[in-house]
């Protein structure tokens, strides 16, 4: 039986101001229950963390930043590093195709993130995916290899188990106008995936390692991903906005988890 968390995260993208963020949090502070079989991880927008960080109960949610520098300091105005993100965050959404295509992150760029987070005891939560006219071309899993293989370059296997990685298809998320995947399709990429990681970092690594879906997953298609052999949580977007959209997400996945042997301890 695996031992992996099942983990819900919300990517709350640029969207709340403090006081928003705050609401979000109460609400869905008050819908969710505590459940150790689970991890959920809220991100929030930069301004928000240090606020959301006393506000939160830490024993039911944790913090993911959506970027970060990859130096640790110097002369880079208006940027924040992980180093500064050091014990506000548990986690770093990294390579987020939105960062890659309004921003032009590139692999190397990720790449350098993925290992500043490492260094700074922050678990990247790596995105990686295709976007529609490479599915047409049937270049996903090059897209997929080519993605992961750079990002986790520089990285031991023993920090190799400490990434997060996310599927996210890029036609399939809602920011681009992206059309649901069919959840039994997907469960292919999420194999070939974990497959990688066997051949480039052994059996238990890839054994250890959690790979979530994201892409237009809500509170009505969660448990069709969660079933696929191979996905070990969700990363949502405009869902994780919504205080019952989010908690229904949660409250599935904590069902779920029943089922397939993950209880509470
Ligand atoms: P979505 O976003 O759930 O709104 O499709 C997912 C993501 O961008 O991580």
């Amino acid at each position: 039986m695996t031992t992996r968390k099942i983990l819900i995260a919300g990517n709350w993208k640029m969207n709340l101001n403090v006081s928003e963020a705050s609401l979000l949090v109460h609400g869905l502070d008050k819908q969710i229950a505590n459940h150790h079989s689970l991890e959920i991880v809220l991100g929030p927008s930069f301004l928000s963390l240090q606020s959301l960080n006393l506000e939160i109960n830490h024993t039911k949610f944790k913090l993911a930043s959506q970027n970060g520098y990859p130096i640790d300091e110097g002369h880079y105005t208006g940027e924040i590093s992980f180093a500064m993100q050091r014990g506000l965050v548990d986690y770093a959404i990294i390579g987020h195709s939105s960062r890659r295509i309004y921003f032009n992150e590139t692999l190397d760029d990720v790449k350098n993130k993925v290992k500043a987070a490492i260094r700074n005891d922050i678990k990247p939560i790596l995105c990686i995916g295709e976007t529609k006219q490479e599915r047409l071309d049937k270049e996903t899993k090059q897209v997929l290899h080519d993605q992961l293989v750079s990002a986790l370059y520089d990285l031991t296997a023993e920090e190799v188990s400490r990434v997060v990685i996310a599927y996210e298809p890029i036609w399939a998320i809602s920011t681009f106008d992206g059309e649901p995947s069919n959840p039994d399709d997907m469960q292919r990429e999420l194999a070939y995936i974990r497959k990688q990681l066997a051949d480039l970092y052994g059996q238990a690594v890839a054994d250890d390692t959690r790979i979530l879906y994201g892409g237009t997953v809500d509170d009505m298609n969660a448990t069709s991903y969660l079933a696929l052999n191979d996905c070990d949580g969700v990363l949502v977007g405009a869902a994780s906005l919504s205080i019952d959209k989010f908690s229904k997400i949660v409250s599935k996945a904590y069902d779920y988890s029943l089922t397939k042997g993950k209880k509470d301890d």
